[in-house]
């Protein structure tokens, strides 16, 4: 029984700790952008899209990279110099975790970046890079 329950610990252990890890939150918030997509999500197309020089939106913000820094590792800074924690999942584990905080902010992001809303696609590649740092 010992040895049994160690072994458990030790998976879960490897698992919580695994770099990317994505639970039932950040598995939902997907899903519910796949189902209005209707494709398959690519972390590539996430990291393009992410590093993209946009010109449809503000001129001070043209591109996630502006606020959210050119690494996903990395803590980023709004326009006013307060941080925003990293993106990567691995760095900031309860990321993308609320539906409702997630659409909030590309809601936001997304219009002052491209000047329009995110599709469901770029919203879907976006956290699939993300979930994937
Ligand atoms: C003007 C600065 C700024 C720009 C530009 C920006 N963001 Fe953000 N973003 C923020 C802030 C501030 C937050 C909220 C603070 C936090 O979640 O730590 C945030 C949060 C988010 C979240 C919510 C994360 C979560 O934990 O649920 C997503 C998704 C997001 N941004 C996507 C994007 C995308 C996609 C772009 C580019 C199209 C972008 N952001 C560009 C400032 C920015």
């Amino acid at each position: 029984m010992k040895s049994l329950t160690s072994t458990i610990c030790t998976v879960l252990l490897i698992v919580f700790t695994s770099p990317g890890f994505a639970g039932p939150q950040q598995d939902a918030v997907v899903n519910y952008y796949k189902e209005l997509a209707k494709r398959e999500f690519s972390a590539s197309r996430g990291e393009a899209f992410f590093r993209a020089k946009q010109t449809g939106g503000k001129p001070a913000t043209p591109s996630c990279t502006t606020c959210h820094t050119s690494s996903p590792m990395n803590t980023g800074k709004t326009r006013v110099n307060k941080p925003i924690a990293p993106m990567a999942l691995s760095k900031t584990p309860d990321r993308f975790s609320d539906l409702k905080k997630v659409e909030k902010w590309f809601g936001r992001n997304c219009r002052s970046v491209l000047g329009r809303e995110c599709t469901a696609l770029e919203k879907g590649d976006f956290l699939t890079f993300m979930i994937s740092q």
